[in-house]
């Protein structure tokens, strides 16, 4: 199996989800281009929701009309089917549908029971077919959820049985307010892949507790090779109580390159996108490593 990690840049999506002051179009645009610039290759960089429901992202449309796209795979949530059709309008290369595990979180979060996200699955995978788009699906909540507790794997079986028999192949397992530990990651990877081994699987980890960089490496020992991150660790769901960012982009890239994993983007360059976003929002992120500089940096000694 290759060494080779695929990171996906949530921050435009993720990131900018859960901020109450508005961002300007144009500095949304500004920040991922940057994000692009410093080498990575695929992100999501919106969703198609309710503006309602997500105010901050209502200008979806005129993000993904204005990224510079070339080179990249361009992603976007999307909750139903209005948001599916609007993503193919927009002409995405990727439509990710989000489900959870949870069937309250699903309903504070979607509105709607879990059967009826699968319902409207049947319809938006033939829909996806038909217009030649990838379509994935990533299932929120699927370590636990901060209603109704930590999961078993079965529950996650369970969904992924009837995900299968639509025809879905790509799944992204997530863990939307950062429950899961190393152990249970590697379970559910292990008995995911092997029950499902046409499948692929993705992970999007939350740094809630301060797991995210151990479940990251925890899921590649397992055999994920894509995972989802944020620049500055910036992220979090606003239907789930508690919720913080995401594994930080550049910390995840920081770790993977001096392992000697391989990886398409340039840490320091990340690392300068970091330190504008938080200049643009003006508080401190919870980033490591745009604070303390690469592992490799040496300081000068200062003569007294
Ligand atoms: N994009 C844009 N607008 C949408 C939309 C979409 N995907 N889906 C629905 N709407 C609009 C409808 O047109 C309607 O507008 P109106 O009030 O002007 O007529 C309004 O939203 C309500 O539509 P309805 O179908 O009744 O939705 P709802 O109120 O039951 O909300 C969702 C359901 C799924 C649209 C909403 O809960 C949502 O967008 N959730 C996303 C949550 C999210 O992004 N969480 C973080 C990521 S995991
Ligand atoms: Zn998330």
């Amino acid at each position: 199996m290759s060494k080779k990690v695929y990171l996906t840049d949530v921050t435009g999506r993720d990131g900018f989800q859960m901020e109450k002051e508005w961002i300007e179009t144009e500095e949304k645009i500004s920040i991922l281009n940057q994000i692009i610039q410093a080498g990575v290759t695929r992100i999501e960089a919106t969703s198609f929701v309710s503006p309602k429901a997500i105010p901050q992202l209502k200008d979806a449309k005129e993000v993904i009309s204005s990224l510079n796209r070339k080179g990249i795979e361009l992603v976007t949530l999307v909750p139903n089917l209005k948001g599916t059709e609007l993503a193919i309008e927009a002409d995405v290369d990727e439509i990710n549908f989000v489900v959870s595990i949870s069937e309250t979180h699903n309903n504070k979060n979607v509105n709607q029971s879990v059967g009826d996200s699968l319902e409207q699955i049947k319809i938006i995978h033939q829909l996806a077919i038909d217009h030649h788009k990838r379509l994935n699906i990533s299932l929120g909540t699927t370590f636990g959820c901060p209603f109704e507790g930590i999961y078993q794997v079965d529950k996650v079986l369970k969904v992924m049985g009837r995900l299968d028999s639509i025809g879905v192949d790509r799944i992204t397992l997530a863990d939307t307010t950062g429950m899961a530990n190393p152990k249970q990651i590697i379970l559910f990877v292990k008995t995911l892949k092997a029950a499902y081994p046409n499948t692929h699987f993705s992970l999007h980890l939350h740094n809630t507790r301060g797991m995210g960089l151990t479940n990251l490496y925890a899921g590649y020992q397992a055999g994920i090779r894509h995972f989802d991150a944020a620049i500055g660790g910036k992220g979090g769901c606003p239907f789930a109580p508690g919720a913080t960012g995401n594994v930080c982009l550049e910390d995840v890239a920081h770790m993977l390159s001096f392992m000697g994993i391989p990886i398409d983007p340039d840490v320091r360059k990340l690392t300068e996108a970091a330190k504008n976003l938080e200049t643009l929002l003006g508080y401190q992120l919870p980033g490591q490593v745009m604070k303390a500089g690469l592992a490799s940096d040496t300081t000068a000694i200062e003569s007294h």
